[in-house]
């Protein structure tokens, strides 16, 4: 089999192939869905809510986040794997790269961190030791005090203009690929056709190059929550696992997930 890499993701964008991200955080799932053909994994921080039971992605450390990326690439070694830094723990230049350095031997092709213009600075710095970034702006669950809870980003002209700024800044400054998280349909679609590098949208509507999903939200097993932008794979695809994964791949590569039921 051979390994999804940068170069691979890269060719999607600019062939304008679209493709599925889904989160992980253990060896058996990593597996099952490397099998259904998923290319990219996320070992998120949305592991302290998923996996922990905490109510934000706040109390995760660098530990938890290095535990989880080893399980996961032992389950996938030929997908691309991107892994959170948590929170907190990239603020200064030297941390980030320690840190950086704990997730990357952890078996990750990729850093993803939150922020726009404060992380400038630490992006060059990782970018200058040959660091793969991920950028994710929008809504950034590490900073939720700060912007009051969970809520869309990008409403008001003021706000989309900011968040296009930033994703210029965030290419500029040397990200490889961007998260958009919870922004209106149209902002993202600006944002996409003016960045070169693969843009991937979770509540972002259809037009980024790539979607990714939390497995829980996917799966349909997160309960109290009635999230828009989320769709139950698995209550579609006849209660399998397997096919609910491959239903999210072929729908998200045919542009038929999200649909605008599932877009702000
Ligand atoms: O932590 C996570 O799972 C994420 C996704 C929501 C993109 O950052």
């Amino acid at each position: 089999m051979e390994n999804i890499n940068i170069s691979t993701l890269q060719n999607w964008k600019n062939e304008k192939i679209k493709f599925a991200a889904i989160t992980a955080y253990d060896f058996s799932f990593a597996k099952l869905f490397a099998k259904q053909g998923i290319p990219v994994i996320l070992v998120g921080d949305s592991l302290g809510m998923t996996i922990q039971g905490h109510n934000s992605t706040i109390p995760v450390t660098i530990q938890n986040i290095e535990y989880h990326t080893k399980a996961v690439r032992k389950g996938a070694p030929h997908i691309f794997l991107i892994s959170d830094l948590p929170f907190m723990s990239y603020c200064q230049i030297n941390q980030a790269l320690k840190n950086t350095a704990k997730i990357i031997q952890s078996g990750a092709n990729m850093i993803k961190i939150e922020g726009g213009k404060n992380l400038i600075n630490i992006i060059k710095e990782l970018s200058n030791q040959s660091i793969l970034i991920c950028g994710h702006i929008g809504l950034t669950p590490q900073y939720t005090n700060y912007l009051s809870g969970y809520k869309i980003q990008g409403k008001t002209e003021k706000d989309a203009n900011k968040i296009v700024e930033e994703a210029l800044s965030l290419e500029d400054a040397g990200v490889k690929m961007l998260v958009l998280e919870c922004i209106p349909a149209k902002l993202s679609r600006i944002i996409t056709q003016r960045l070169s590098i693969p843009v991937i949208g979770i509540g972002a509507g259809r037009y980024t190059d790539g979607q990714i999903l939390v497995m829980q939200d996917l799966l349909g097993i997160t309960e109290g929550k009635n999230l828009k932008f989320v769709k139950n794979f698995l209550f579609y695809n006849g209660g399998s696992i397997q096919n609910a994964i491959k239903a999210y791949i072929n729908e998200v590569k045919q542009g038929i997930f999200p649909s605008d039921k599932h877009s702000f």
